[in-house]
């Protein structure tokens, strides 16, 4: 059996990944755009992303959160998977009852600021509550697709797909992240965030934060090296522009929450776009007798991938159609 994969980004990597493991020749063609993950803070978040995730996204968030460890581990190199585990942190009163009804559904008890601090001595004393999700983790994707790449070395080849007609292969597996609209009609649109990389002395942070500040969605995810990732705008744009308004609300709200981060040094600004679809939930089955699709993946791509890549690994080379695939059939909007 001959497969190609349309996208050499994580999801399209971490699937190549799963059927060479099953004796599958499978070739990679990338166009050498780096896609989402080289933005991507790397969260992986299987309490849910936004308020508007169905539950059989939450099903198969869950399930790529638990296949993680292993996933990471057979990269056989450090990858920067970690679990310290996340805190939610809301900065006012009105941030607090923003993020209450989020908590409650996590079914996390809210810590007061001084269990907040002495978990996280150098958080600010302004934060009003939060609380400790101990089984999220986060892992370092540019670090993934690095192993992936070195995995999966010869099968690659560089190439911009204009039309899936020219794709000599049995099978064709499009996971082209915003590119799969064009390759297949499908409705995915690009979501522009903003986000930036601070660097300073390691240690200061343990915990990836996740936080509303004034009204605003924040993140920072620390790595061990002492780079910081904030992020992230959510725009409904097409542009690449890092803006001073995005990176200045990103900022304010970065030092709102962690006033030290002022000293830190402003390394990296970069837009990625996230492949939304009209559910936000991702696209993941066969098209049609040939073309598979595995796109679509929005704010969740690199926590998805491992799962992705077990369904339509298994899809393709062993033509299981795992149930839950059902829900998630890239013809759903047509
Ligand atoms: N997963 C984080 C984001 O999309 O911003």
């Amino acid at each position: 059996m001959s497969v190609a994969i349309v996208g050499g980004g994580i999801i399209g990597l971490a699937i190549a990944w799963r059927l060479v493991q099953r004796g599958v020749d499978v070739t990679v063609l990338d166009d050498g755009e780096t896609g989402a993950w080289h933005v991507a803070a790397g969260m992986l978040h299987p309490g849910g992303e936004s308020a508007f995730e169905g539950p059989a996204l939450g099903v198969l968030m869950n399930r790529s959160a638990g296949l993680w460890p292993d996933f990471a581990a057979g990269l056989g190199v450090d990858v920067g998977y970690d679990g310290t585990g996340t805190l939610g942190l809301a900065l006012t009163a009105d941030d607090v009852a923003e993020r209450a009804r989020w908590w409650a559904r996590q079914k996390l008890p809210v810590l007061r600021p001084s269990e907040l601090r002495e978990r996280e001595p150098a958080l600010s004393p302004r934060i009003r509550a939060g609380v400790h999700a101990p089984g999220e983790r986060q892992v370092d994707p540019r670090r993934v697709v690095a192993a992936l790449r070195d995995r999966l070395a010869g099968r690659i080849v560089a190439k911009r797909v204009e039309s899936l007609d020219e794709v000599q292969a049995g099978t064709v597996v499009v996971a082209a992240g915003c590119g799969t609209a064009r390759l297949t009609g499908l409705p995915i649109r690009p979501v522009k965030g903003q986000v930036l990389r601070l660097r300073g002395e390691p240690g200061l942070l343990r915990h990836v934060l996740d936080a509303t500040v004034d009204g605003r969605e924040v993140y920072l995810v620390p790595r061990a090296d002492g780079e910081i990732v904030v992020g992230a705008t959510q725009e409904e744009r097409t542009d690449a522009t890092v803006t001073a308004g995005g990176v200045l609300d990103l900022l304010r709200a970065a030092v709102d929450l962690v006033p030290q981060l002022a000293e830190h040094e402003l390394a990296e600004t970069t837009v990625g776009h996230r492949p939304g679809t009209p559910d936000n939930a991702p696209l993941l089955g066969r098209l049609d007798d040939r073309v598979v699709v595995a796109a679509g993946h929005h704010r969740n791509g690199v926590l998805l991938a491992p799962v992705t890549a077990e369904l339509i690994a298994g899809l393709v080379a062993d033509g299981v159609a795992d149930p839950l695939l059902a829900e998630f059939a890239p013809g759903r909007f047509r």
